[in-house]
């Protein structure tokens, strides 16, 4: 880690860890960014899955300069705006089937709380009150509020708030590194997991449960975690058969990160609400949706009449046309091609730089979105001693070479196991992706050459 500098003790800013002196960020182009040092990084985790389009992209600044030279706010108890309605009609278009309808927020954890109490108003308009059992996973992440963090599966992070937190269950991830024995194929594993959500369910009682809540893609606890080939069609299907709405947190993984703009369309399902966020405005606005099926839009329009739930910033017009934008550059550039490209690419890069690695256990992904777990042991799977901090190390060695990667900790128990996750912008190259694979190379090599 970097020592604690003057100006890191002179900040009036609660930084995400006092004492860590954060190099300024002063400028963006590309797959760049610039500090106010003069150094350069290349952005290859886009922050946190969040710069789908990388730094500075003209037609984004055009869209976000016409619509705040026009209009930069009106709040929406009083007004609706014509960039938040093309917007939502956009999103509609290409959504996955029978979603009809989006509700605006201003991130990830906004969009999970919205999820949570929307499901759970749909069931109270339907007159099911007695459904009020949220089902998750182990080792997720759903955002940092008390919703979210309730149906989150990060021990580390649940624990000191525990007091605070809604009863929530959880099931097993679909893990397959770690979770599938050896005796049994993908397939198999996938069918046991999911009798293990529907042994939840019965344990629960069917008709008291309002909610899944799943990553199609596991991104920042597991680092970029698909599941294994059916899982989501049993789930899908044990929902539909329970009357159990299933949420999907498309946060990272959604909006073109794995090739398709929405992650579950791989799995051949569609969810009943699906929160996204990140990649949507591509960091050039804070902005989060919900989108839902008719069905429950339908139950509130022909019941109360309104979603208890709102925030001052929804729909804010400029995090819209940042929104727009981003995605009509994506569609118009193609985009989602260059991903699946650039990903195999990535990957193919990354499996022949890592796959016989000694402190290397898995490498895995889809599209742009791709993660490492680092081992001590390779045959064992050990994970580092947590004390160490392997994580951190990765982190900071890839920034000392002018790279950003996205590395986590604490995956496995809430304290041991290490990841390094991947998320670059859309615009990559094939050189681009070479240098980030070398520098990441010599940055493994360094933290796991002092951890071991
Ligand atoms: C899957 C997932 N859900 C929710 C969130 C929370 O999003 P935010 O940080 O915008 O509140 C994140 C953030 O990393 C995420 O990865």
């Amino acid at each position: 880690m970097r020592a604690m500098s003057k100006t890191a003790l002179m900040t009036h800013i609660l930084h995400r860890q006092t004492g860590h002196a954060y190099p300024t960020a002063a400028s963006g182009r590309g797959v760049t960014l610039r500090d106010a040092d003069g150094k350069e990084y290349i952005d290859a985790s886009g922050g946190a899955a969040v710069s789908c389009l990388g730094h500075g992209h003209p037609d984004v600044l055009a869209a976000m300069h016409a619509q705040i030279d026009r209009l930069a706010y009106a709040h929406t108890s009083f007004f609706t705006t014509q960039v938040a309605e093309e917007l939502a009609d956009d999103l509609v278009a290409h959504a996955p089937n029978g979603i009809g309808h989006v509700f605006y927020v201003s991130g990830g954890s906004e969009a999970i709380e919205a999820a949570l109490k929307l499901a759970r108003q749909y069931f109270v308009e339907r007159g099911e009150p007695q459904r009020r059992y949220l089902i998750a996973r182990r080792q997720s992440y759903h955002g940092i509020t008390l919703g979210a963090l309730a149906i989150g599966g990060r021990e580390w992070q649940r624990a000191p708030f525990a007091p605070l937190l809604i009863e929530t269950h959880h099931v097993s991830p679909a893990y397959e590194y770690r979770g599938r024995r050896a005796d049994e194929t993908p397939e198999a594993y996938g069918e046991r997991l999911a009798d293990e959500l529907e042994a939840k369910i019965a344990e629960l009682g069917g008709s008291n449960v309002i909610a899944f809540v799943a990553e199609p893609i596991v991104g920042a606890t597991l680092g970029a975690v698909p599941a294994v080939p059916g899982y989501f069609k049993r789930v899908r299907e044990i929902c539909d058969r329970h009357g159990i709405l299933l949420i999907l947190d498309e946060v990272m993984c959604g909006m073109g990160r794995t090739g398709t703009l929405h992650a579950c369309e791989q799995e051949g399902i569609s969810p009943d609400l699906m929160a996204i966020a990140k990649g949507l405005g591509g960091g050039y606005a804070p902005i989060g949706a919900l989108l839902m099926r008719d069905k429950i839009f339908d139950a509130v329009a022909g019941g109360s009449g309104a979603f208890q739930h709102s925030h001052t910033y929804m729909g804010h017009p400029l995090a819209c046309s940042a929104a727009l934008a981003v995605q009509r550059v994506i569609r118009r550039d193609d985009l989602l091609a260059n991903v699946r490209q650039q990903g195999a690419y990535l990957s193919r890069r990354l499996k022949e730089r890592f796959g016989n690695h000694p402190f290397v256990g898995d490498v895995r992904g889809r599209g742009l979105f791709q993660g490492l777990e680092l081992v001590a042991d390779r045959d064992s799977k050990q994970p580092f001693d947590p004390s160490l901090k392997l994580h951190a190390h990765v982190k900071h060695e890839a920034m000392a070479r002018g790279l950003m990667v996205y590395p986590t900790g604490g995956s496995l128990d809430g304290a041991s196991g290490d990841n390094v996750l991947l998320a670059p912008p859309f615009i990559i190259d094939a050189a681009v992706v070479d240098t980030i694979v070398e520098r990441l190379g010599e940055a493994v090599d360094a933290a796991t050459a002092q951890a071991s």
